[in-house]
């Protein structure tokens, strides 16, 4: 049956009096036209197919009145009548059927399955709309309600003979569901509040408002399938749908829940049927899709969310119900597990009677967090032999019997690949202990702390897993029973055990393994307490990721409360928020902190940085860390040097020599005289100093947006901070020359005549100082401008800037504080690329790898001049310790090839970034040498327009997903990536995939 256009534009002008354009839009048997009024009115026309009742017409038509009538917050259609005073309509077609009409209001906003990303605020969002629902309808009836509806997840039961037409794995998925349904939901379907549920919160009809940045969730269209329910499935059917795609789907499905019961809170009956009945709505959608799909094999549009539930059913079955239970229960704010409080109350009443797995008189706790200091370089934590030399130092320093390690210690030792998960958003670690660590000797006697029965045992055999495990059955009460959980032990305690054999209280069970046999750790107990199997047999989870730390904690309660009635002592650390309020009083107040929610950094690792929750962050942003944070080899060196001997350069030391005659040999032969400082800004405020002694003046020739640092003569040359907020403008003896972008500066394009044309401004500059009888002292400019954007300097630009320079008696300064050192790839010092030598070069970052260093080297000549009589004593600069590690950086770089690493993973990056260029249009410009890159992000590709907020909104995303990226330029439109230089091509390929991801999110596509 078909309505053209011209019919409905006259059954609404004489139905409604209205004019209006009409649309056709999409629907499965319904037909529905969107209208618009030449006043921006719009409606959406919906004919009811041919078996359609008027009741049920009617009953979404009361439902709607109802819900508008309670004004909960809840957007939905309102109802039009028509000139006759009908909410619905008889249209006779030419065949002579009646076809069910009615006008309602159109609502705007997006479908949930068109946002990108679903984040945890928008599935709140979403379960607080379907809670505000199922809140409105609690007192809503109406007789159509009461029927059958075959997408109502209690109904599920009518699937099962149509269960035969699935196949294979399939088949096994089905099976295996519908037992669970038949199981445990049905069972519960009596003690389950009800009431008329809207009952279709699929992604398709819930909206979403048009706002990018903060999403909310206004409401629903399509009240098609109301129906008189359990109250719950309103919630499951939601979850069914917006956990699709998902890399974890019930983490999605607990912000959901949370959401969800913010607004109407849950029953514990409710929490426990909620996983089957979301899973019940799921093999409903795929049956209806088979049976469909044998139907009319032609159309699509019946079979949409087929491929994403098989796979979302896949995923699921993996997930033990209870789990899905307890996770439900955790979002609530409840005990994820209902035994919690009871197995305190016993804990409190009985711990004195209870045995300790070991016996010890005295103990003392370890320090095992991410950021101890006890456990030193990361190197030495991830490499199994050298952290149990770590290890077995530290508990054989103790003068206690037992050294234990905590409960609930976030550790970097499992910040590695195998306890890594994917989230939704990123790589996360399961780093958080949930049990208690027992450093003894191997072979020391393991006794069961209460009688019970072994409820299973196994050699879970991976590297760092538990080798030999035992677990206990402990029915203590009627209504508690709790599992002990005793691993790393040694092969031969599992000999002559069984599933169900009696254990006495005290008995000796097991001995301590050796680290051969015991998962590769350090000899000890690993005693843990579980409130719930969750199914599982032999093995059970020793640690969880932060942010299921209160989940995990309510299955696993704290060992040391059973054994002592007392909570285990916790860690006296500061939190970010203490760090942040004595910062914003005590501190210079204009320290600045990365990200909107700013990170506690506690280890460093190569290319990443860890937290202190011990989620490790892959950093493309700090090129300090050269050649890797906290590179052994490095700290090695500093710590050795540190040992001996500190002290100035009044007295001699070979370190100096040593490392002063290895930079140079990566200088052109001229550049011969090192001063070795602390820092970047010490090393610009040198040069200027060796520039004016040598010419007896004091103009400088700096770039627009340049940076060279803190103190008050680099803050004076720094374009970037007098020209920026709080700055005073420029002195009357700078000069500052356009910044030679030749992607949105005043000249642009890539060939010689740009970069004259920039060089141009030198020598007006020159020029203009001429005039007033003064002279150039110095040109100072970066390899590549940094803080400028990642401008890459014109061909052509520095040599004949250069050449202005000079001829004018001025010396030329080229800032390596960023860009030395190897990262542009080609050469060791970018300013070689472009065929010049400097007169002065600062170096600062990378030298010290983190270590405060820095350097200036010149030509005989200039550092001649400087020796007029005046001492140059700098306290710290060019001591033996600064020195150790400089030498150890340039050899560092030289053995591992770092440069030609920075050129080949440089250069695949860059690669991959230009072709996103092709998909994303945000993208303007990739550039930069080596691993110095810069991405521009413009709003148009045409005029430029920087795309700010955006780039703001990218780094905190990536962020989220587990990368450090920094934002940059006059317009803090550039992304850079600078990282250590060791970054790899498996470190490119991450980004990029995650860029990918961030790039597609809706606030990026919103320029
Ligand atoms: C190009 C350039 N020069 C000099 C400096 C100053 O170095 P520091 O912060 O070590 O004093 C910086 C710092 O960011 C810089 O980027």
């Amino acid at each position: 049956m078909h309505f053209d256009t011209q019919e409905i534009i006259s059954i609404i002008k004489k139905n409604y009096r209205l004019d209006v354009s009409v649309k056709q839009l999409p629907g499965e048997l319904d037909l529905n036209y969107y209208l618009e009024t030449p006043d921006g009115k719009a409606f959406i026309f919906k004919i009811a197919n041919q078996n359609e009742l008027k009741v049920n017409l009617e009953l979404q038509n009361a439902c709607i009145r109802h819900l508008l009538s309670k004004n909960l917050g809840l957007t939905v259609s309102s109802i039009v009548t028509s000139l006759a005073g009908e909410e619905i309509l008889e249209l006779k077609t030419d065949t002579g059927n009646i076809r069910l009409a009615r006008l309602l209001t159109w609502v705007e906003g997006r479908v949930l399955a068109s946002v990108n990303p679903h984040s945890t605020n928008l599935l709140e969002r979403l379960g607080e709309m379907c809670g505000t629902l199922c809140l409105s309808l609690v007192d809503f009836d109406h007789s159509a309600a009461h029927r059958f509806m075959k997408w109502n997840p209690s109904e599920a039961l009518w699937i099962k003979p149509h269960l035969i037409n699935f196949k294979g794995e399939r088949k096994g998925l089905v099976d295996y569901f519908s037992a669970l349904f038949e199981t445990t939901a049905l069972p519960l379907l009596p003690h389950l509040r009800k009431s008329i549920n809207y009952n279709d919160a699929n992604d398709y009809n819930v909206l979403v408002s048009h706002d990018v940045e903060n999403p909310t969730v206004p409401g629903v269209i399509d009240f098609g399938d109301l129906v008189y329910t359990h109250t719950v499935n309103e919630l499951a059917i939601a979850i069914a749908y917006a956990i699709m795609g998902k890399t974890d789907p019930l983490e999605a499905a607990c912000h959901i829940v949370t959401g969800f019961n913010n607004k109407f809170q849950l029953t514990e009956q409710e929490l426990k049927s909620l996983f089957p009945l979301t899973i019940a709505r799921l093999l409903i959608s795929i049956t209806c899709s088979e049976l469909n799909r044998l139907e009319h094999p032609e159309n699509s549009y019946l079979q949409i969310s087929d491929e994403a539930a098989w796979n979302l059913l896949k995923k699921l079955r993996s997930i033990d119900p209870a789990l899905a239970e307890a996770s439900f229960r955790n979002a609530c704010n409840r005990a994820s597990s209902i035994n919690e409080s009871r197995f305190t109350e016993w804990a409190k009443e009985n711990y004195s009677k209870v045995s300790t797995p070991v016996l010890f008189k005295s103990y003392d706790w370890l320090d095992l967090s991410v950021g101890s200091l006890d456990l030193g370089n990361s190197q030495d934590i991830y490499d199994n032999e050298k952290l149990n030399e770590r290890l077995s130092a530290l508990v054989s320093q103790s003068s206690s019997e037992v050294s234990l390690g905590k409960y609930n210690e976030a550790r970097a030792i499992y910040s590695t690949g195998a306890f890594e998960e994917r989230s939704n958003e990123g790589p996360r670690w399961r780093t958080i202990h949930l049990g208690l660590d027992f450093f003894c000797e191997r072979g020391t006697s393991v006794y069961a702390i209460w009688e019970g029965v072994i409820h299973s045992l196994s050699n879970n055999s991976a590297d760092r897993d538990y080798g030999p495990t035992l677990i206990i059955e402990h029915q203590v009460a009627k209504d508690l029973t709790f599992y002990t959980l005793y691993g790393h032990l040694s092969e031969v305690s599992l000999q002559n055990k069984f599933v169900g054999k009696k254990i006495e209280k005290g008995e000796v069970i097991a001995t301590i393994g050796s680290l051969s046999e015991n998962g590769g750790w350090t000899p000890h107990l690993h005693f843990q307490v579980m409130l719930d199997m969750l199914g599982k047999k032999g093995d059970f989870p020793g640690v969880c990721n932060y942010e299921q730390v209160t989940l995990w904690r309510g299955i696993c309660p704290d060992p040391w409360l059973l054994l002592t009635g007392k909570l285990s002592p916790s860690a006296k650390t500061l939190t970010k928020e203490d760090i942040v309020s004595y910062r914003r009083k005590h501190l210079g107040k204009n320290l600045s902190v990365s990200y909107k929610d700013p990170i506690k950094m506690v280890r460093g690792a190569g290319q990443y940085l860890v937290d202190d929750t011990g989620r490790k962050y892959l950093d493309t942003v700090n090129n300090v860390a050269h050649v890797g944070h906290e590179h052994p080899r490095v700290v090695r060196a500093g710590q050795r040097q540190m040992a001996v001997l500190n002290t100035n350069t009044r007295y001699l030391h070979e370190n100096l020599v040593k490392f002063v005659e290895e930079l140079l040999q990566t200088m052109p032969a001229h550049l011969n005289v090192a001063f070795v400082v602390n820092s970047g800004s010490e090393a610009n405020e040198l040069a200027l100093r060796l520039a004016k002694n040598y010419t007896n003046q004091k103009d400088i020739i700096v770039s627009e947006v340049g940076y060279h640092g803190n103190t008050n003569a680099c803050v004076e040359i720094s374009s970037y901070k007098f020209d920026g907020v709080g700055g005073k403008g420029k002195a009357p003896h700078i000069h500052v020359v356009p910044i030679p972008d030749t992607y949105r500066g005043i000249y642009r394009g890539n060939d010689l005549l740009v970069g004259k044309k920039y060089a141009d401004h030198v020598s007006k500059a020159i020029e203009s100082m001429q005039t007033q009888s003064r002279k150039p002292a110095a040109f100072i400019f970066e390899s590549v401008i940094s803080c400028g954007g990642q401008v890459e300097l014109p061909l052509g630009f520095l040599k004949q800037s250069y050449e202005f320079v000079r001829k004018a008696g001025g010396v030329c300064i080229a800032d390596e504080v960023q860009t030395g050192c190897g990262r542009a790839g080609d050469h060791f010092w970018a300013f070689e690329q472009h065929d010049v030598v400097p007169d002065i070069v600062t170096i600062g970052k990378p030298i010290g790898n983190g270590h405060p260093l820095g350097v200036v080297v010149t030509t005989q000549e200039v550092a001649d001049a400087f020796k007029n009589g005046m001492e140059y004593f700098n306290t710290f600069g060019g001591n033996p310790v600064s020195c150790a590690i400089g030498l150890e950086v340039l050899r560092v770089i030289k053995e591992e090839g770092l440069q030609q690493n920075a050129k080949v993973v440089g250069d695949y990056l860059k690669n991959g970034l230009k072709s996103l260029m092709n998909d994303f249009e945000i993208i303007g410009d990739v550039r930069g040498p080596g691993l110095f890159i810069g991405i521009e992000l413009v709003e148009d590709r045409d005029t430029k327009e920087p795309a700010t907020r955006q780039a703001f909104y990218f780094a905190n995303r990536m962020r989220d997903k587990g990368i450090l990226m920094s934002t940059d330029g006059p317009f803090n439109n550039v992304l850079k990536i600078k990282p250590p230089i060791i970054f790899s091509k498996q470190d490119s390929d991450f980004l990029l995939e995650s860029m990918t991801h961030v790039l597609a999110e809706d606030f990026v596509k919103s320029v």
